[in-house]
C-alpha cells in the first residue's frame, strides 16, 4: 500500500475520533444526569447468555424454615429513645419515593410477556423447593407476564450490572418469610452472573449470609416477624400461636448488625394479622385481634406504624453506622386465600393476574399497610439524617393471584401456599425495582 495514503487515513481516523469524543464529552456534560447514556436498553446483551454455573459448587439442602417458626428469644433492648440532636437535613440527597419523577412504578398494570423468565429451576441451584412450583405442577402461563409501570418501562433485571453496583458491599433483607423469599429471588437472579457460597447458616435457618467471592458481594437474610421483639405466649410450655409484641422494643438480633451493612431492606406484616398482644414501655396497652372485652383491639395499622416508627428511628439513630446504611422500606405484599386461610381450606388456584377494574385496590388493610409504610418512611427522613426509600410492590403484587404456589408445593394434604410466590414468578420483580433504586444513588 501507498505509505502516504496509508498516513492520511491515519491522519483521518484520529481527526474522527477527536470529533467523536468531543461530541461525547459535549453530551456528557450536558446531560443532566450523566449516568443516563448507560441506559437500561445496553442491559439486554446480556440476558441471551448466562453463563454455565460450575459443577463442583456445592448445592446448599434445599431447605426453608417451617411454617410457623417460632421467634428467636430475643434478650430484651432497652426503649428507643428519640435522637439527641435536632433534625437536621440529609447529607446526600434522599432516595426518591417514586423512582422516576414523571414515572411513579408502583402505578402500572401486567402486560404479556413472551419471554422466557431470567432463570429456571435448572439453572437456579439455589431454588428452594417449597417454591418450585413448575416442579409440583403449576401450569406456566403465570410466567409471562412483565410489570409494565404507566409512563416508562421497568428494565429487566441485569446480573452483572448489580453486581457491578454492590462490588464490596454487604445488603441485607430483614423481615419474615417473604423477606426470605425476595432474598431466594435474588439469589436466582444473580446466580446466572456468578455462583453464591453459602458461608453462614444458623442453627433455626432464621439468619443465612451468602458470598459472591468474585464481587465480594455479601447477601444476608435475617429472620424477624414484627422487627420489634415478639415472643410467642405459652400455656404449660405449649406455643399458642399468639405474641407478645414490644412495640417500641427493637429485635436486637438484626438490628446490632446494621453498623456492618451498606444496604438494609426491611419489610414486615403478615404476622400482624394474627392474634397478638401490644406492649409498650413493658405495659399491656391492647391486642389486635384478640376479641376479648378487657382489652381494645388497636388493629394492625397501629402496630404496624408503631413497629416502623421503632425499626427506622433505631436505624436513624445508630451512631457506628457512619453514613450508612441505605433503608429500603418493601411494601407490603398481600396473601390471596379464597374461601378460606391457610388451615381452613382457602386456595388460589386463578391463573391470571387480576384487572384493575376486577378488585378494590384501594380499599382494604393491603393498601392501608402499604400508605402506613410510606408515611413512616418520610418521617424517618424528617427525623434523622440516614437515607430511607422504598420498593413498593403493594398494587403489583396485589393483582398477581395467579403467582402463589397453591396446592404445587410438597406440603400437608388440603394446605394451599397463597402468600408466598413461586421461583421463578412475579417476585422477581422486586429485584428489578431494587436495581433501578440503586442505580439511582
Ligand atoms: C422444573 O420444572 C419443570 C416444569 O416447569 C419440571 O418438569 C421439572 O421436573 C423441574 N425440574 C427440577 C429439577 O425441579
Ligand atoms: C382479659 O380477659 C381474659 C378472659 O376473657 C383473661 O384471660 C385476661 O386475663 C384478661 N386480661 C386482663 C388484662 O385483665
Ligand atoms: C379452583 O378450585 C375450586 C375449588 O376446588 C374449583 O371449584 C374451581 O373450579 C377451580 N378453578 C380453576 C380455575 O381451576
Amino acid at each position: 500500500m501507498d505509505w502516504k495514503v496509508s498516513q492520511k487515513n491515519i491522519a483521518a481516523f484520529f481527526l474522527w475520533l477527536l470529533i467523536l469524543s468531543t461530541v461525547f464529552l459535549v453530551v456528557s456534560l450536558l446531560s443532566p444526569d450523566p449516568f443516563s447514556l448507560i441506559t437500561p436498553q445496553n442491559n439486554k446483551k446480556s440476558e441471551s447468555s448466562p453463563p454455565q454455573l460450575s459443577a463442583q459448587d456445592e448445592l446448599p439442602p434445599l431447605q426453608s424454615p417451617p411454617l410457623i417458626p417460632l421467634s428467636p428469644m430475643a434478650t430484651v433492648a432497652p426503649p428507643i429513645l428519640a435522637p439527641d440532636q435536632p433534625p437536621s437535613p440529609p447529607l446526600r440527597p434522599p432516595l426518591p419515593l417514586a423512582i422516576e419523577e414523571e414515572c411513579d412504578v408502583h402505578l402500572g398494570r401486567w402486560v404479556k410477556e413472551p419471554r422466557e423468565p431470567s432463570y429456571t429451576n435448572e439453572s437456579c441451584r439455589t431454588l428452594p423447593e417449597l417454591k418450585n412450583c413448575g416442579k409440583y405442577g403449576k401450569e406456566q402461563e403465570y410466567l409471562h407476564w412483565r410489570w409494565k409501570p404507566d409512563g416508562c418501562d421497568l428494565p429487566r433485571f441485569d446480573p452483572r450490572l448489580f453486581l457491578a453496583i454492590v462490588r464490596g458491599k454487604k445488603l441485607a433483607f430483614v423481615g419474615d418469610s417473604l423477606a426470605r423469599n425476595h432474598m431466594e429471588s435474588l439469589l436466582c437472579l444473580l446466580s446466572q452472573a456468578e455462583t453464591p457460597r453459602n458461608v453462614y447458616k444458623d442453627a433455626g435457618d432464621q439468619f443465612r449470609t451468602w458470598h459472591f467471592p468474585h464481587h465480594n458481594f455479601t447477601l444476608m437474610v435475617m429472620w424477624t416477624e414484627f422487627l420489634v421483639i415478639g415472643t410467642e405466649k405459652t400455656i404449660n410450655g405449649k406455643g399458642t400461636s399468639a405474641f407478645d409484641v414490644h412495640l417500641d422494643r427493637v429485635n436486637r438480633a438484626w438490628a446490632d448488625k446494621i453498623p456492618f451493612l451498606d444496604y438494609i431492606i426491611v419489610s414486615i406484616g403478615n404476622w400482624f394479622f394474627r392474634k397478638n398482644y401490644m406492649y409498650e414501655k413493658g405495659e399491656l396497652i391492647g391486642c389486635v385481634n384478640c376479641n376479648e372485652g378487657n382489652l381494645t383491639d388497636l388493629g394492625i395499622g397501629f402496630a404496624v406504624r408503631r413497629v416502623f416508627r421503632t425499626a427506622l428511628r433505631f436505624i436513624n439513630g445508630c451512631q457506628e453506622c457512619g453514613e450508612g446504611p441505605i433503608t429500603l422500606v418493601r411494601t407490603y405484599s398481600p396473601a390471596h386465600f379464597e374461601h378460606g386461610h391457610w388451615f381452613t381450606g382457602g386456595y388460589c388456584n386463578r391463573t391470571r393476574p387480576l384487572d384493575e377494574k376486577e378488585v378494590n385496590l384501594f380499599a382494604g388493610t393491603a393498601w392501608e399497610l402499604r400508605k402506613i409504610q410510606l408515611e413512616e418512611v418520610v418521617i424517618a427522613r424528617e427525623e434523622g439524617k440516614k437515607r430511607f426509600g422504598v420498593l413498593d410492590v403493594t398494587k403489583a403484587m396485589m393483582l398477581r393471584v395467579d403467582g402463589h404456589p397453591g396446592s404445587h408445593w410438597p406440603a400437608k394434604k388440603n394446605v394451599n401456599d397463597c402468600l408466598h410466590w413461586c421461583l421463578p414468578g412475579p417476585i422477581d420483580m422486586w429485584s428489578d425495582l431494587l436495581l433501578m433504586t440503586l442505580r439511582q444513588d
